[in-house]
């Protein structure tokens, strides 16, 4: 279906695995995040978060705080400087985490909702101000419930998430011989990113630099210009180093926005880092979500219809939707389908993008519905995907750009040994220990954006990458590295990468598993166009190769050379005819035709084991097993290392994690690292990644569309089907904690 991969040189790069290049700066404290930075001057803020979750704020009280020691202001609603509101669009980049400003009104909507903001000469001085600080409120019953019907009175439709309609699903349903009818629930989750977010703001003569822990500077860059009413060109955010952000950190939230107007009427720079219990509350989660699966099917295992009705909360001040039926339109052959998304609005923060975001809720809901249907038909649930593969987009018809879901099937399976699993539950032993074989199919989009960067072919025969994106841990230094050297024909180690800084030719938000599938053209295109600007230069009047055809021209090992003339020169003696040090390439590249043309989509297969003891109640999830059709792979260790966590993250997602709300006063119960409870180096299985590598050359140069949020998509299905093989009990409500297998 794909192109054939073209013979690559054998001294290629590409798909090799690579040690992140940015790493020894890691390891070493060389890397400084957005806390890190010390400019001098600098005060500490510390944000206070109201504790009723609706109501209203009738008065605070802060003469006390502003009389501690070190306090340099007090900040709220009555002193806080005007601010515009972002108009809040993914496409212009003005995309914020809520829209309500901080400080906007007197309403309290959720828990930990801003009231005020301590600045103190120290982070202690300011802690200790913002304890004294007291409020008078009008509290009024929080709304924290998702309901129990399928259509809450409430509800309310969205425009991200239009309903959609293929053929007639009712008739269908009404019609099919065999059904699936099931309700899946998936509660809160809180990414839980090791660095908190964090902004440092500086102002010098009307211009503005944000030390910030972002997923996208340029989009920081544009929603702040129109929020601090500045023009974008007064504003840099840097993010050199990012320490996790899963979704948590793409859009600007209200601690930077805090942070740089505090700056500006203070004038002096302002470091704002947030509580660890903070960041359960005003940077985002994953919404509730309640799920209800109808799948009809013939027989033999033929879908004929799906329908999945989602619904999950959002905030009561911003829109945010968790598209669970994204990957249900696209995962099967199926004539008849519905898919409908409502949301309800509650007394909570606005909710946010949380790795694989839509996906990673939606497929535990359709591939845990696929099992049961599997169960039914007495049929092998990878046969049951097999059997209804689909060969091209059934929602758009299009075809697919490169699929090959059904080689990661067979592959997953073969290197599980799936061959070998008895289909009744319960069946398969090992001593006092029940094996659970469970399986699940993934997809996740292949999206590409536009972007540009530049590179600088120095004297040295080193060269720099800049481009205004970010690695939030995902291995993007590594990779733009890779690219540029393999364009260039130098070592990795020759290549130095700028990026985490908005001053740079614009590049993508690094989210949407999409930053290497946008980067990898456009470092390919400017590393081009250096060497095009050197080849001219090299072809000049005053140029070593002077009358030369700049296109006939061969580089290589740091040489042109004129193969007809039999003449060449080094990159030293190019530039140095031209009195230059160094040559830039700039190039902007985005998606062409093609991406009218094709569905770009990647899949996967997750095999995970269970083991449960039912004798001293312990469940383990001991073996994952995972085949993924994402493109080519450009760096194989980062890849696998974005799988690995993935992989951690659905086993959390589905046996541990959730943040609860008091339902009497709205506050989360579970804000910090000891009840939120996550996976922990002991909990991680056994974890074989296999890719099946074909190039998508539709996509882009190179072929790569990305790894990442495909890795967690599935995961959870795949556990949870694995647990109803070991002990014949179906739980479809997450997460799946031993008191629910003892129940
Ligand atoms: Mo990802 S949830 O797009 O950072």
């Amino acid at each position: 279906m794909s192109p054939a991969l073209s013979p690559r040189p054998p001294a290629s790069v590409i798909g090799r695995r690579v040690n992140r290049v940015e790493g020894r700066a890691k390891v070493t404290g060389q890397g400084r995040y957005a806390a890190d930075h010390h400019p001098a001057g600098l005060a500490y803020a510390l944000g206070v978060g109201s504790p009723i979750a609706a109501g209203k704020l009738l008065a605070l009280h802060t003469a006390a705080a502003e009389r501690a020691p070190g306090v340099i202001a007090v900040l709220h609603r009555g002193n806080f400087p005007k601010l515009t509101p972002s108009p809040n669009n993914f496409s212009d980049g003005t995309k914020v985490g809520e829209v309500r400003l901080p400080f906007a009104d007197d309403t309290i909507f959720y828990a930990g909702q801003w009231i005020a903001v301590v600045v103190a000469e120290s982070f202690a001085q300011a802690r200790a101000a913002a304890r004294l600080i007291r409020a008078d409120y009008r509290e009024d019953p929080p709304e924290l419930s998702l309901g129990t019907a399928q259509w809450p009175e409430r509800s309310q439709l969205s425009a991200d998430a239009p309903d959609l309609t293929r053929g007639d699903p009712d008739r269908a349903w009404r019609e099919a011989p065999v059904k699936v009818e099931a309700t899946y629930t998936t509660p809160v989750e809180v990414h839980n990113v090791l660095e908190l977010h964090a902004a440092t703001a500086a102002w010098d003569q009307g211009k503005l630099t944000v030390e910030d822990s972002t997923q996208w500077v340029v989009g920081a860059r544009k929603a702040l210009a129109k929020i601090l009413d500045t023009p974008a060109r007064d504003i840099t955010i840097r993010a050199p180093f990012v320490g996790g952000g899963f979704g948590g950190k793409l859009f600007v939230w209200g601690h930077t926005i805090i942070a740089a107007a505090a700056a500006r009427k203070l004038g002096r720079p302002v470091k704002l880092v947030l509580e660890r219990k903070q960041a359960f509350t005003v940077v985002g989660h994953r919404p509730a979500t309640r799920q209800r699966l109808q799948v009809g099917a013939r027989t033999d295992g033929t879908l004929v219809m799906l329908r999945h009705d989602s619904v999950m909360h959002t905030s009561k001040v911003d829109e945010f939707v968790e598209v669970c039926g994204e990957a249900t339109k696209v995962m099967y052959r199926c004539p008849h389908l519905a898919v409908t998304h409502r949301l309800v609005a509650l007394n909570v923060g606005t909710p946010t993008p949380m790795r694989g975001p839509g996906a990673v809720p939606g497929l535990f809901a359709l591939e845990c519905a696929m099992d049961e249907l599997a169960v039914k038909l007495r049929l092998d649930p990878i046969e049951l995907r097999r059997r209804n593969e689909a060969r091209k987009d059934p929602q758009s018809g299009l075809p697919w750009s490169s699929k090959h879901l059904e080689e990661c099937l067979d592959v997953a399976a073969r290197r599980f040994g799936w061959k070998q699993r008895q289909a009744q539950p319960g069946s398969m032993r090992d001593g006092s220990e029940i094996l659970g074989w469970g399986f699940a199919a993934a997809t996740w989009p292949g999206w590409r954006m536009a972007a540009s960067a530049r590179v600088e072919l120095r004297r040295d025969g080193s060269a720099k990458v800049l481009c205004a994106t970010q690695d939030p841990g995902t291995g993007t230094y590594t990779v733009v590295a890779q690219i540029a050297a393999e364009v260039l024909g130098l070592p990795v180690e020759k290549i130095e990468v700028a990026i985490g800084d908005s001053s740079h030719p614009e590049g993508p938000i690094s989210g949407g598993s999409m930053a290497t599938s946008t980067v990898v053209p456009a470092i390919a295109a400017a590393a081009r166009a250096a060497l095009d600007n050197l080849r001219r230069l090299a072809v000049s009047r005053r140029g070593p190769l002077a009358g030369a055809a700049a296109g006939a021209l061969i580089w290589r090992d740091g040489v042109l050379t004129d193969r007809r003339r039999r003449r060449s020169a080094p990159l030293a003696q190019i530039l140095a005819s031209a009195g230059l040090t160094q040559v830039k390439g700039e190039a902007t590249a985005g998606p062409g035709a093609e991406a009218k043309k094709y569905s770009f989509r990647s899949f996967g297969a997750h095999c995970v084991e269970v083991r449960w003891d039912p004798g001293i109640a312990r469940l383990r999830v001991s073996r994952v097993v995972s085949a993924f059709d994402v493109g080519r792979i450009i760096n194989r260790q980062a890849a696998e290392n974005q799988v690995h966590g993935s992989i951690v993250m659905g086993l959390g997602m589905t046996l541990q994690e959730a943040s609860l709300y008091d339902p009497r006063t709205g506050r989360v119960v579970t804000d910090n690292l000891a009840d939120y409870v996550m996976p922990v180096n002991a909990d991680t299985p056994a974890m074989d990644v296999a890719f099946v590598e074909h190039p998508d050359l539709r996509i882009g140069e190179f072929g790569a569309r990305g790894v990442g949020e495909l890795g967690m998509a599935g995961v959870p299905a795949a556990i949870a089907n694995a647990i109803y093989h070991a002990t014949g009990r179906r739980f479809r409500d997450l997460p799946i904690r031993i008191e629910h297998l003892l129940g």
